[in-house]
């Protein structure tokens, strides 16, 4: 069993004064930041900033040469292998090169992490899966090979399957990469709900300033080794630093439909798994 925290604390995820370093080369240094609970947190900055080394020091795939990492309270420079793994239970991941199984289904995709992880019943199994997948909207693609999805059902996919073992804390790595401008804004308001709807934090690493700033809470600013600026969205956005400044461009999505129509298709697989059981 995992240890109570050391250091009982609100934040999901705390940094303080962390610098990350590969080798002599140093990334990001004297970065602070805090991820509370149901909050949607956007690390923002340009290509090669380090924001996906951020998320590898709070995922504990790389150690701090100097500062706290603490997440759930625990630091994860004194966490054991053991204890990381079930921190890690409670954290999701939606890789920067996530990609699916392509051998498999929508369905078998998102049921990977269930099936590794928890002895859930046929039943429960197919009823957590075929909600992640109605919460992205592709409840009625369930069947389909990942061969036979575009790229942003793709990617929506690989949220349901990020969110299905219900963390409390997820990463968004470049969601919105790839996609055009409606899928964009749909992904963007799916983050959102997502986190609402699980109740779970969500930390949103992006250079895509309209739908970040959105959609989350507080925006940390990553620049030129350093933390440039954080606060609310609204605050940002009324920064005079011209480096801030550059980041603030674009337009959010309207409305459009959203889920996938459920076809004949479907209906007699999802009837096929329910004698199954
Ligand atoms: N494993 C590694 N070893 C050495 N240097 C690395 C390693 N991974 C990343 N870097 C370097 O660290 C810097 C930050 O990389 P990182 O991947 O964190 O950037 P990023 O902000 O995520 O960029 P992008 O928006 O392109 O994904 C880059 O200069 C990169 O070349
Ligand atoms: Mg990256």
């Amino acid at each position: 069993m995992l240890a109570p925290p050391l250091h009982p604390s609100d934040a999901v995820l705390r940094l303080d004064d962390v610098t990350l370093t590969y080798g002599k080369f140093t990334v990001l240094r004297n970065i602070s930041l805090e991820v509370l609970p149901g909050q949607v947190v956007a690390i923002m900055g340009g290509s090669g900033s380090g924001k996906t080394t951020l998320l590898r020091a709070a995922t504990g795939q790389l150690s701090a040469a100097s500062g706290l990492v603490e997440v759930f309270g625990h630091d994860m420079a004194h966490t054991s292998t053991y204890d990381l793994q079930s921190l890690r239970k409670r954290m999701g991941v939606l890789f920067q090169q996530g990609a699916l199984f392509t051998d498999l289904t929508v369905f078998e995709n998102v049921a990977f992490p269930l099936r590794e992880h928890l002895q859930l019943t046929p039943a429960k199994l197919l009823e957590r899966v075929l909600d992640k997948l109605n919460a992205v909207g592709l409840r009625a693609a369930a069947h389909l090979a990942v061969s036979q999805i575009s790229g942003g059902m793709a990617r929506r996919v690989a949220l349901a399957r990020a969110v299905v073992m219900e963390p409390e804390l997820v990463f968004f790595d470049e969601p919105f990469a790839g996609l055009d401008p409606i899928s964009l804004g749909i992904t963007a308001r799916l983050i959102r709900s997502l986190s609402d709807r699980l109740g779970c934090a969500s930390v949103v690493i992006t250079h895509d300033v309209a739908e970040s700033f959105a959609i989350a809470d507080q925006v940390y600013l990553v620049g030129q080794g350093e933390l440039k600026a954080h606060g609310s969205p609204a605050t940002l956005g009324t920064s005079t630093d011209p480096y801030v400044q550059q980041f603030l461009q674009g337009q959010a999505d309207g409305p459009v439909p959203f889920d996938y129509p459920a076809t004949p298709a479907f209906q007699a697989w999802l009837t096929l798994q329910r004698e199954r059981i």
